[in-house]
């Protein structure tokens, strides 16, 4: 896709955002309505002859114009147009383009005849040289987000701890960031035994990614950390088979981490990003851990497993404290995990979980997730959920001993690795829902979603 600023556009074919109220004062109007075109939110009409595709609004807002323009690039895509324009401000820009590279997006690797054709689009504004650098930083984190879709929708066959690591290190010499990656010996010098105890049964042993953004003169210091199950069968405590289908998506949380330090070091800001991954893949055989093991974390903290299917924060329990270790002093502490079911339960598939002590950060998080066009709910930790974690055998269970609240327990189960010092400066989201869909929703395409990679790089641009 081809997005450039124009003063004037010379395409046979203009999108048109319409709302209700438009449309009845539209020329067009008894056209649109013999088509049956009532202007309803994300439905759209094509005058083919008048080069004319109208797309219904609520209203002109962001959220209506990005998930608008979404609806807008599918139906260019079906019809026979390769150049088309659209009137852009200020306000809408931003919208308007994630719309039309989200919503565009298609993952065609494993098709043996892609479809995709390459578009022409054209924003026009009699303002165009100041809405340039808005253009720039729209497709960045696009492209970003994209680029996170694209490693969520590889395969298992060919993205395993080993692959992945490769991968990041791609990135860090792409976009020049520091990298730095531990193997199996290293781990074991580091005493990530719980890490790599979920990924003893895999062919592939686990690798812990670490890539740095540091820029001269940073003013903030920000850690994230992503969940990075290459894949998830659920270990002894096998998944069922329909559960297991679209476990590949379990590295989301280590590829929406790769997205937003692409995007930070692609925008300059001058903020400090360090990136932690546990690259693990969780499978069973003679040598896989077990419900009943007591497994010993880096941070000395002792876990008996009941269920190897919660491999996820065990995973994590090691990489956070190592991030804790190496990037000392962040303002802020992010984790990001396709971490429980659960949180699909308490708030739909379309919502990210947040959880953390800090009611201030939350807010701060949300406002920016709001910005950027993703859903966040807050879950809030209490001390009877934190209770149901308790062992009589080791120091803490991995999963709690009653059903409901799993998302809340889950998290509460990662507080137990924040240090002290930081948990005021600690989020944790669970993007086990927003991070992949199987049908088609807002900017969100089949597959990998992206999630995190705007609200973050949102977050990170309003410090
Ligand atoms: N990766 C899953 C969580 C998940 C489920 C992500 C569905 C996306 C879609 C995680 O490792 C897991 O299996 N969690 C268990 C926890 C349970 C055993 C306490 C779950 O959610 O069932
Ligand atoms: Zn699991
Ligand atoms: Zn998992």
């Amino acid at each position: 896709m081809d997005i450039k600023l124009t003063k004037k556009s010379d395409a046979k074919a203009q999108i048109r955002f319409i709302t209700k109220k438009e449309l009845q004062k539209s020329r067009y109007n008894k056209t649109l309505q013999k088509a049956g075109f009532e202007a309803d939110s994300e439905t759209s009409c094509f005058l083919y002859e008048k080069g004319l595709l109208f797309v219904g609004v609520e209203s002109k807002q962001s959220d209506e114009i990005r998930a608008a323009s979404a609806v807008a690039i599918k139906a260019v895509k079906n019809s026979n147009f390769e150049k088309i324009s659209v009137n852009v401000d200020k306000k809408t820009l931003a919208a308007v383009v994630e719309g039309f590279v989200l919503g565009g997006y298609k993952f065609e690797k494993y098709k043996s005849e892609p479809k995709s054709k390459k578009l022409k689009i054209e924003l026009v504004s009699s303002k165009q040289k100041e809405l340039e650098n808005l253009l720039e930083e729209a497709l960045i984190v696009a492209n970003a987000t994209n680029f996170t879709r694209d490693i969520v929708n590889t395969i298992p066959q060919e993205i395993n701890p080993k692959t992945f690591a490769e991968l990041a290190k791609k990135l860090a010499k792409e976009n020049k960031l520091q990298c730095d990656i531990l193997d199996k010996e290293r781990l074991q010098k580091e005493r990530c035994e719980a890490m790599l105890a979920v990924g003893r049964a895999s062919t592939y042993s686990p690798r812990l990614i670490h890539l740095a953004y540091k820029p001269k003169n940073a003013r903030k210091k920000v850690t994230l950390i992503g969940k990075g199950l290459t894949y998830d069968s659920g270990g002894l405590s096998l998944k069922p088979a329909t559960s297991m289908v679209t476990m590949k998506m379990d590295k989301a949380g280590a590829c929406a981490v790769l997205g937003i330090i692409k995007a930070v070091s692609e925008l300059k800001l001058d903020i400090e990003v360090h990136v932690f991954i546990g690259a693990v893949e969780n499978m069973i055989g003679g040598n896989a851990y077990k419900p009943d093991d007591v497994l010993k974390s880096r941070s000395g903290k002792t876990i008996e497993v009941r269920n190897t299917d919660a491999e996820g924060r065990l995973v994590l329990a090691d990489v956070l404290d190592y991030a804790q270790d190496k990037a000392k002093e962040s303002d802020y502490l992010f984790d990001f995990a396709t971490l429980t079911g659960a949180c699909m339960v308490a708030l739909g598939q379309y919502t990210t979980g947040i959880m953390g002590h800090s009611s201030q950060l939350k807010h701060a998080i949300a406002k920016a997730a709001n910005e950027a066009g993703e859903l966040t709910g807050s879950l809030p930790f209490n001390k009877h959920l934190r209770k149901l974690l308790k062992s009589e055998l080791a120091d803490i269970c991995n999963i709690a001993s009653k059903p409901y609240g799993g998302a809340i327990t889950a998290g509460l189960f990662l507080d137990n690795f924040i240090k002290e010092e930081n948990k005021q400066k600690w989020l944790h989201f669970d993007i086990a829902g927003s991070a992949y869909t199987e049908t088609p929703w807002d900017v969100n395409v089949y597959g990998g979603t992206g999630a995190g990679v705007r609200m973050m790089t949102r977050f990170l641009q309003t410090l």
